[in-house]
């Protein structure tokens, strides 16, 4: 069955943002230009994808007015002459179908999916996490696609991390299937290193079937009192597979500071019209 919409996460607290995040969604945060949700929609676009439904905390309204028409600025950009300009953002108004479902409580990343079970409806989906930015010649999205068409399963995409980051992972206990792509014998969410199945983590990409809302419905508060999604994972492997994929790409969690400025100078120093000069900088910083 044919993956057509695609769920993003966007109500967090972003905790480990602060204090920005007090008053702006971490999704807001700036990749060079784009905020980090356009680089998502961007790949799920990419990925063949043109529903998108994103999850945005009660309060938070920045995120439906990023994507809204703006037609004063288009006209002030066209009549400046800065034709380029105009169409990009003629581009991004019109980037996808969007939809937003609001989730009241924050209490986790599970119970976020799960608010939008009513705009997904009885078909698989993608979730992708903006926080998590994939470098890759081919969106992640797109591997994973190709492989749930080939499993018709559940698919998660894993990175390998490194042994004292384990305890921040949901960690599957793999069975080798072919190279990168493993059938899911367990999870872990947020293992001790000694108690990692695997170093092998789940990042924020997924294809999901629909079952995945009852067993989230199913699933209490786990780590940290949030519903989390690996716990209704491990309810829905019992009753169906579960397969992951190690995307090929280079994965950056832009969800902390350290990982975002990581992500901002990785691909800073690839950008067509930055790119040179700030390798030249950094040359004069180091
Ligand atoms: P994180 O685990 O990064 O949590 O969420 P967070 O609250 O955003 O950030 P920290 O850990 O406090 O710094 C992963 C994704 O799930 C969304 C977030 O917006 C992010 O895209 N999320 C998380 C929700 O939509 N709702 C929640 O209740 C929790």
């Amino acid at each position: 069955m044919k993956v057509r919409k695609a769920v993003i996460p966007a109500a967090g607290w972003g905790t480990r943002f602060l204090p920005i995040t007090r008053a702006y969604p971490k999704e807001l945060l700036p990749l060079i230009t784009k905020p980090l949700i356009q680089v998502a929609v961007e790949e799920v676009v990419a990925s063949g994808i043109e529903e998108v439904i994103i999850v945005v905390a009660e309060e938070c309204c920045f995120i439906q007015e990023y994507f809204q028409s703006a037609p004063e600025l288009n006209a002030l950009l066209t009549q400046k002459g800065e034709n380029h300009l105009a169409k990009e953002m003629c581009r991004l108004e019109r980037l996808a179908h969007i939809s937003y479902v609001t989730q009241v409580e924050r209490l986790g990343l599970g119970h976020a999916v799960l608010t939008a079970r009513d705009a997904v409806g009885d078909e698989p989906f993608a979730v992708i996490l903006p926080d998590d930015v994939v470098d890759a010649s081919e969106p992640a999205l797109l591997q994973m696609m190709k492989i749930f068409h080939d499993y018709g399963s559940s698919v998660l995409g894993v990175v390998d991390v490194d042994t004292p980051d384990i305890q921040r992972y949901g960690v599957i206990r793999p069975e080798s299937v072919k190279p990168c792509v493993h059938k899911v014998l367990a999870l872990v969410e947020k293992p001790t290193p000694a108690a990692a199945p695997s170093q092998l983590g789940i990042v924020g990409r997924y294809i999901l079937t629909p079952q995945i809302f009852d067993a989230i419905a199913a699933t209490g508060p786990g780590r940290g009192g949030e519903i989390q999604l690996t716990d209704a994972l491990s309810i829905l492997l019992q009753s169906q597979p579960i397969y992951a994929l190690e995307f090929c790409g280079k994965r950056f969690d832009a969800g902390n500071p350290l990982g975002w400025l990581e992500a901002q100078v990785a691909l800073g120093l690839k950008h067509h019209e930055y790119g040179d000069a700030l390798r030249q900088k950094l040359r004069q910083i180091i």
